[in-house]
Parts: structure tokens; C-alpha cells; sequence
């Protein structure tokens, strides 16, 4: 349990203990009252008396048993009450014999017992209250024999037998009566207390003694008895009636004696309340006396009023005592349940106050649980940023790391581009062609293309990881593409003896692929299943068509294969199965797996006798985006890939056509890889003039130049290749000069970047050299029909740029210029150079570049335009026209516009 809960617990039952706590029953004197019978007004007088005597005493828990004048029941009661452990028992007997055993026992037990009115046979009982029972007898004896005064004849009526107050006052009353001769105890009848008893025995005796003078009755109730049945007989009158008892109730015998029925009647008190003060002095150990007896007195005619006076008022104090007991009472309810009111409001206090301490004490546990939780927050956000820091700069590190070796791979390229180029001259080079030198530069060329592989899978791992790659899937027959590709494979089957076979029912089978990634993949799978496939052993490639509108390609071998366990982590970067010892990167797997997923296809692998892997692709490309979607002919168009880069041999390697040196066109090649310069000068200086920068003065050796073309590498030394285009297209002097990027940085990005620095075209390595040549020729082609397009529209050249390039405002602001000056003779070409802000030479090269001829052949051809609008207008003469437009005579300025227009200015003249 939680302790807090057990703490609450403990509360409330402390808190309850606290409202149910009463005066423990234990503390109380318990007081068991044995009474014979309570059919009687005597012994209701006293169990009245003695339970007012109680209620005066909250110690007192006093119990009264009512036997029912049933012995064999009082014993039992008396035998509860030893069992119940009372502290002390009264006995008031129907019979003094029977309960003498149970007395005793109880004595035994250790409770003491007080005997009253009637005893028990012996002494043992600890004391005994009561009139004198004897004393009685006597007195109604004296009284009678005082009083007579005729026949003397007396009947007694005695009470019940075994009872000892019956014995007893007949005994005491027999002494007196027999001391006198002349009276005479005529008949005894034997009562049993109660009126029934007397009246049969009484009126037979009566009937035989009428004359009797007095009946003495042992208690009033048997005396009204006996003169009520003399009244049937008409002899209440003769006959004196003395009782005993003398209650003060209807029909007691105060009563009795004062309406006249009876004489007399002696005092019997009951003793009530006596018997509770002796026996709580009992239960105090405090001395009493073995017999306590209790006065008596004669109550006839003379002093029953005074006594019924007396009896009243002690009544009357009863009363008033009964009604404060039951106020007290009352109060006393009240008080209890006021005192349970205030218990539940103490319980509820403490619960209150238990609660808020519980309250407090929580809220500092609970501040001081926050503080420490805050400060292992705390620690814990201070490491978190400590392993976000740490994170960081291993990611920096890594991304340096891996940059560094991208870099590096980058770097690999271009001698791998140039062993590869120069392989592949001479593998054409027909001095070599027919030696047995061809088998090893074969050798040379299989090897550095599988160098070239390994970097392009390397520079591919990175860019997937960098999520880098696009789709580009065009609709394919994949028979023939597979085919295609397993040719590379046929030489190395043939030579080693292995079933290399393509199954394929529908050859007209279209899927959309990439067919540079999926050349990747197959190329791939291939060269695993070569590697590991023995001499004479089995490779083929199975295409079916699969119900559920795929298509399943699979590579299966007769190879080693893969262990079971270890079929799951083939895909895995860097991954190399246990059973293999070939030299492997272990991303080739990865990377097909990888390429088939950007097709939204599976590759997988199984493995049972030799390894097959399966690709599964969805026909149609309705599962591509619209963006990864290319049509067949830009397929085509695609930079080569690795295989016609490599495989392809440059057929026009060695066709160079040999021009001379004046109409050479002037190509700056711009490239820090002096390998790569000497390669490209080799290669192009048949055809240009070859300028060559490493880079660091690129962009002065440009404007001395001002080359026809230039070609321009990324990573340099000073400026990357990006900045240097910036720089030339944005200058007016060299902004007209096409540049061709060509770097090993094949990314989208890098593309991108290229083309956004100005550049014209991006070509990457390893590259093919006839597209080069093709590159650089096609450039100048279009540099060409710009030219003519500026020389032959002089005028109509367009402010707003048709072309889009900075050409075509300089060409405009030129013309602007000239035109404005066209009949200032002074104009010189400087002037021009200096509004435009290029040097002379400059504009000399950058118009011969833009439309073809030199600027002071363009200015005269300006004029000369002007000089045909003049003429036409017919306002001036020729030689004022010429002279006018600055020529230095009119015969000049006639053959310079026969030259132009084909005609001399007087015939134009005439003409319109
Ligand atoms: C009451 C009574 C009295 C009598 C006493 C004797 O039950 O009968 O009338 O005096 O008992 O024990």
C-alpha cells in the first residue's frame, strides 16, 4: 500500500476512534438485581426505589431479572449474572431453600450477594437488608392484644410456605399471642401472598367461627382479601382486619386504614434504595453489618394520614426527582449527541488538519521532487545539447569526411577520363590495331572502366543518401535493353565457358525504366553473378509477365550463393557475405536495391543452390510521378552513360581536319589539370587556336583574347569555374563568348548552378570528346547565325532583347551611338570605344565576334545605310551627302556604296 494512503488510514481511524469513544461498559459497578416476582405494587415500590437510587449513580450499570415467582428461574438469573462477572448481586428470593447452592457459588466466584426481604436457608451470603420479619409478628400481636376488647379469637393468614417472612412473622406473632390466655389463634390458613389464596380457607372458617375478632393477614393484599370475603359473609364490621406492608398506593395500606378496612397495618419497607448504597459499600470493601434491618412502625387510624403525608412528600421527591433524572436525561441525549456533533466536527477537524499537513507536506515534497526533477531536466537538456553539439560536429566531420572523399572521387574522374580517352585512341590507333599489344590496352580500358565504376557507384551511394536522385523513365522494350546490356557480358561468358541465357516469351514487352539507373542495376547483378560463378557454369536472366500487371526480371546463377543467415542483410550498405573473398565496395547491392525502389519496385534475393535475385517492376507508369516520366527521344538525348562513355570507341578520333591557322577559330580552354590542357590541346589544335589558363588569370587572359570559345573546369585553385562565367557574362567585352562548363561534378545542383552563371553548355566528366567537338562546333554555329542576324539587321535589331543576352543591348547601344554621330566626320573609333567603355581592341575583337567584321567597316556600313535614306529623301546632292556622312570624297563614298548595295549612289538615286 502507499504510505500516504496508509497515513490517511491511520487518520481516520484515530480521527473514528475518537467520535466512538463512550465510558467503557468495563468501567461501570455492575449491579445484578435478582427480583422473585413484580406482579405486586410492593415490588414495583421497590425496583422503583432502587432504580432512582442507580440513576444518582452514572457508575452503577444495574440489570434487573424478573424470575416471575419461577425459582428454578431466579437461580438462572443469579447464574448469569456470576457469568456475566456482575461486580456484586442482589437477591430478593421467592424461596429461601433453592437458592441457597447458587449463593454460594456465587460467594465462590468472588461477587458478594446482598440478600433482601426474604432469606435464604444459612449464613452464607455476604449480608442481608430487611424489616424484622419476627418483630413484625409481634407487633400486630401487641397491637391486637392492646386493642380487643371482645372474644379475643384471632385467624392468621400466613404467607407463602418456605418464604421466611411467612415463618417468621407467624412465629413472632404465635410468641405474643400464646403469652395471653385470653386470646386465641382460632385457625392459621395458609396464603401464598396473593388475595386468591385466602378467600376459599377464610370463608369456610368464618362460616364455623363467626364470632372471630380479628384477622391478621401477612401482607395487605391478603387482608383486603380476607375482608372482603368476611364481607360476603356480613361480618367486615364484627371482624378487625390487620395487614402488613403499609404501601402508599390505591388500595395500599395506608389507604386501607384510612377507609377503615383495615384496623391496622405494620410498615414493611422494601428497601429499595437501601439495599443499592449497602451494596455499592460492599463493592468498596467498606464495613457493613452482616444484618441490616430496616424500622418498622403501626400505621392505624391515628397516624396514617401523618405517615401518608410523610410517604407523600418522600414520593412527591421522588417524583421531582424521577422528572430532574429525566431532564437529566434529556440533557443528557443532548449532550450526546451535541458531544457526537462535536466529535464528528473533531474528526472532521483533524481530518482537516491531517489533510492540509498531509497537504503541505506534499507540496514540499512535491516542490522539492519538482526542483530535483527540474534539476535532472536540466542535466538532461545540458547532455542532450551536449550530444546534439557532439552530433553536430560528427555530422560536420562526417559531412567533411564524405565531402573530402566525393572530392576526391571527383578528382578521380579526370585522370580516369583521360587513361580511358587515351586508351581508346589507342585501341583505334591502327599501328596498334593488328599487334598483340591491342590485348592489353584492352586490358588497360576493362580495367579503368571498372575503376570508373566503382568511383560512379561511390558518387551514387552519396547521392542517394542525399536523396539526390530523379527518375527518368522512359517506355523500354526490356528484351531488348537486357540484351543490350548482357552484350558487355558475352565476351567474359564466352571465354569462361558459361551458359549465359536471356528467357523471354513476349520480346515486345514495354516497362517503363531509367535506363541509366537500370543499366546501373543490371551491370550490377551481372558482375556478381560473374564473379562468383564458376568456370563452365550457368548464368541467365528470365523475364516474365506476371499476373498481377507486374513483370519479374530474374538473375539467376550457378554460383556460390549466399548462407541463409545471411540473406537478409545483402542489401545492407558495405555488406560482404561470409563465404566471399573477392574484392568488393559492398554498395553495388545497395544501390540496385536503392534504383529499383525509385521504380516503386522490389529487388530481392534467394538463395538455394547458387543466388537468384529478383526484380520486380509494375508494368505501365501510372505509379510514377509525372516528373520522373521522359519520353523516349530525351532518353536518347541523355548524357552518356558509363557504358557508351566507356565501350564506345570515338570514331572521329583520328579524323581531324586540318584548317589553317588565320581562319582558326580562338578557343581558351580553362583547366588547373595540365594532363587534361595537354589532352584537349592534342586533340583540338587541329582544329583552334588553343589558349590554355589554369585558372588564376582566366579572366585577363580572356579579355586579351577575347576567344571565340571557352572551356572552363569547376574546381580551380582562385575562382571555381561558376564565379569566372559570372564574371565574363557579365562583363560587355567578353559576355558574346560561348563557355562550355566541363566538370566531373554531375549533380542537378551543380547543372543548375552552371547554367545560372551564364554558361551555354554543361558537359561532365569522363566525357565523350565528339560530343565535345560537337559541343564547341554547334556553339559556333549559333554564334555564327547571330552574327549574320546583327550584320543584316543593323537597323531592325530590337531594343527589347530577342535573344535575351547582353549581345544584343551593346549591338544596340553601339548602333545608337554611331548613328547619332553618323554626320559628325570627327567620330573615330575610339570615340566609340571610350562611350561604350571597352578599349579599341576590345571592340575590335568583341565586333568581329558579334557580327563579323571589323567596327570601322560596320560604322561606314551605318553610313552608308544613312547615305540610302538621304538619297532617297532628295534633299541633298550626292557629294553633299558624302561629305556630309564624313567621306573624304565623293568618288570614294561612291565606290564604298557600289560595294554595299550593288549599285552606285546616283543610279539608287535615280531609281526610287
Ligand atoms: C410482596 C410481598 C409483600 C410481603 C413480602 C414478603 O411480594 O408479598 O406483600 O410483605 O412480599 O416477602
Amino acid at each position: 500500500m502507499h504510505k500516504s494512503v496508509k497515513y490517511i488510514m491511520v487518520l481516520f481511524f484515530a480521527s473514528f476512534s475518537l467520535v466512538s469513544c463512550k465510558q467503557k461498559q468495563g468501567d461501570k459497578i455492575k449491579v445484578g438485581f435478582s427480583q422473585a416476582m413484580t406482579t405486586d405494587d410492593w415490588r414495583k415500590q421497590m425496583n422503583s426505589s432502587i432504580k432512582i437510587e442507580a440513576s444518582l449513580r452514572p457508575e452503577v450499570d444495574l440489570k434487573i431479572s424478573d424470575a416471575n415467582n419461577n425459582i428454578n428461574k431466579q437461580i438462572e438469573d443469579i447464574e448469569r449474572f456470576i457469568s456475566n462477572k456482575a461486580d456484586i448481586i442482589i437477591v430478593s428470593p421467592i424461596q429461601s431453600k433453592p437458592l441457597t447452592a447458587v449463593v454460594e457459588k456465587s460467594l465462590k466466584a468472588g461477587i458478594p450477594v446482598l440478600i433482601v426481604d426474604r432469606k435464604i436457608d444459612g449464613e452464607n451470603y455476604t449480608a442481608y437488608l430487611g424489616a424484622d420479619n419476627i418483630e413484625i409478628g409481634r407487633i400486630a400481636a401487641r397491637y391486637i392484644i392492646s386493642h380487643s376488647k371482645n372474644s379475643g379469637k384471632i385467624i392468621e393468614i400466613t404467607g407463602a410456605y418456605g418464604s421466611s417472612p411467612a415463618y417468621e412473622r407467624s412465629m413472632g406473632f404465635n410468641q405474643i399471642v400464646n403469652e395471653n390466655k385470653r386470646f386465641k389463634i382460632v385457625n392459621t390458613i395458609q396464603g401464598d401472598w396473593e388475595k386468591e389464596s385466602v378467600k376459599i380457607p377464610l370463608k369456610a372458617v368464618l362460616q364455623q367461627n363467626p364470632n372471630i375478632e380479628y384477622i391478621f393477614a401477612h401482607n395487605d393484599r391478603m387482608a383486603l382479601s380476607a375482608w372482603e370475603t368476611a364481607k360476603t359473609l356480613g361480618l367486615e364490621k364484627k371482624i378487625k382486619f390487620i395487614g402488613v406492608d403499609g404501601l402508599n398506593t390505591v388500595n395500599g395500606g395506608i389507604e386501607l386504614v384510612k377507609s377503615g378496612v383495615l384496623d391496622g397495618t405494620i410498615l414493611y419497607p422494601t428497601g429499595g434504595n437501601e439495599a443499592l448504597k449497602l451494596a455499592l459499600k460492599m463493592y468498596n470493601k467498606e464495613p457493613v453489618s452482616k444484618n441490616n434491618i430496616l424500622s418498622t412502625i403501626v400505621i392505624d387510624k391515628n397516624n396514617a394520614e401523618i405517615i401518608e403525608n410523610q410517604m407523600d412528600k418522600v414520593d412527591q421527591q421522588q417524583s421531582v426527582i424521577e422528572s430532574q433524572q429525566g431532564a437529566i436525561k434529556v440533557q443528557e441525549r443532548e449532550y450526546a449527541s451535541q458531544n457526537n456533533l462535536v466529535r464528528l466536527l473533531s474528526f472532521f477537524l483533524v481530518i482537516i488538519l491531517s489533510l492540509t499537513i498531509y497537504s503541505i507536506y506534499s507540496t514540499i515534497s512535491i516542490s522539492r521532487k519538482k526542483k530535483q526533477l527540474e534539476r535532472i531536466n536540466q542535466t538532461v537538456i545540458d547532455q542532450n545539447n551536449e550530444i546534439q553539439e557532439m552530433a553536430q560536429i560528427a555530422q560536420r566531420s562526417n559531412e567533411a569526411k564524405l565531402n573530402f572523399f566525393t572530392g576526391l572521387s571527383h578528382e578521380f574522374k579526370t585522370p580516369i577520363t583521360l587513361i580511358m580517352s587515351y586508351v581508346e585512341s589507342l585501341i583505334e590507333n591502327e599501328k596498334i590495331k593488328g599487334t598483340a599489344l591491342i590485348d592489353e590496352v584492352k586490358i588497360i580500358h576493362k580495367n579503368s572502366n571498372r575503376l570508373l565504376r566503382l568511383i560512379n557507384q561511390l558518387l551514387d551511394f552519396r547521392k542517394i543518401e542525399e536523396q539526390k536522385f530523379t527518375l527518368r523513365a522512359s517506355n523500354t522494350k526490356i528484351y531488348d535493353f537486357t540484351n543490350e546490356v548482357m552484350t558487355n557480358f558475352k565476351g567474359e561468358a564466352a571465354r569462361r565457358n558459361i551458359d549465359f541465357q536471356l528467357i523471354c516469351k513476349n520480346k515486345n514487352l514495354e516497362l517503363f525504366i531509367d535506363k541509366g539507373l537500370m543499366d546501373k542495376v543490371y551491370f550490377n547483378l551481372l558482375s556478381n553473378a560473374f564473379k562468383f560463378t564458376p568456370d563452365n557454369g550457368k548464368i541467365s536472366i528470365s523475364i516474365f509477365e506476371n499476373q498481377d500487371n507486374t513483370v519479374r526480371i530474374s538473375f539467376k546463377d550457378s554460383g556460390i550463393g549466399i548462407p541463409e543467415n545471411e540473406l537478409s542483410n545483402v542489401f545492407n550498405p558495405f555488406f560482404r557475405a561470409s563465404n566471399n573473398n573477392k574484392n568488393s565496395s559492398g554498395i553495388g547491392l545497395h544501390l540496385s536495391k536503392e534504383f529499383v525502389l525509385l521504380h516503386q519496385g522490389t529487388l530481392e534475393l534467394k538463395s538455394k543452390q547458387g543466388s537468384e535475385f529478383v526484380i520486380t517492376l509494375l508494368k505501365g507508369n501510372s505509379h510514377l510521378q509525372p516528373s520522373e516520366i521522359i519520353n523516349k527521344a530525351e532518353n536518347l538525348n541523355k548524357t552518356p552513360n558509363l557504358i557508351s562513355d566507356n565501350l564506345d570507341i570515338e570514331t572521329d578520333l583520328n579524323q581531324e581536319i586540318v584548317t589553317s591557322k588565320s581562319e582558326k577559330h580562338t578557343l581558351l580552354v580553362i583547366e588547373d589539370n595540365i594532363d587534361l590542357v595537354a589532352f584537349l590541346k592534342a586533340k583540338l589544335s587541329s582544329e583552334y587556336v588553343v589558349y590554355t589558363s589554369d585558372g588564376s588569370d582566366a579572366v585577363k587572359k580572356t579579355m586579351e583574347i577575347i576567344p571565340d570559345i571557352i572551356i572552363c573546369d569547376i574546381n580551380l585553385v582562385d575562382k571555381d569555374g561558376y564565379e569566372i562565367s559570372r564574371e565574363l557574362k557579365k562583363d560587355l567585352r567578353s559576355s558574346h563568348i560561348p563557355i562550355i562548363i566541363l566538370t566531373a561534378q554531375s549533380t542537378k545542383e551543380s547543372v543548375l548552378k552552371g547554367l545560372q552563371s551564364g554558361v551555354d553548355q554543361y558537359l561532365t566528366k569522363p566525357f565523350s570528346l565528339s560530343i565535345l567537338k560537337q559541343s564547341i562546333s554547334s556553339l559556333l554555329f549559333n554564334r555564327e547565325k547571330l552574327r549574320y542576324y546583327y550584320t543584316n539587321n543593323i537597323y531592325r535589331v530590337e531594343p527589347e532583347s530577342k535573344f535575351g543576352n547582353q549581345e544584343q543591348s551593346f549591338i544596340t547601344k553601339m548602333n545608337d551611338i554611331i548613328t547619332r554621330n553618323v554626320e559628325n566626320p570627327k567620330f573615330s573609333v575610339e570615340d566609340l570605344a571610350d562611350k561604350l567603355g571597352v578599349s579599341r581592341v576590345q571592340l575590335y575583337r568583341k565586333v568581329k565576334a558579334i557580327i563579323g567584321i571589323n567596327i570601322s567597316d560596320h560604322i561606314n556600313n551605318v553610313k552608308l545605310e544613312k547615305a540610302a535614306e538621304l538619297l532617297k529623301s532628295n534633299n541633298m546632292n550626292i557629294s553633299e551627302i558624302a561629305y556630309s556622312l564624313g567621306f573624304s570624297s565623293p568618288n570614294y563614298f561612291s565606290t564604298a556604296f557600289k560595294n554595299k548595295f550593288g549599285i552606285s549612289p546616283k543610279e539608287y538615286k535615280s531609281s526610287t
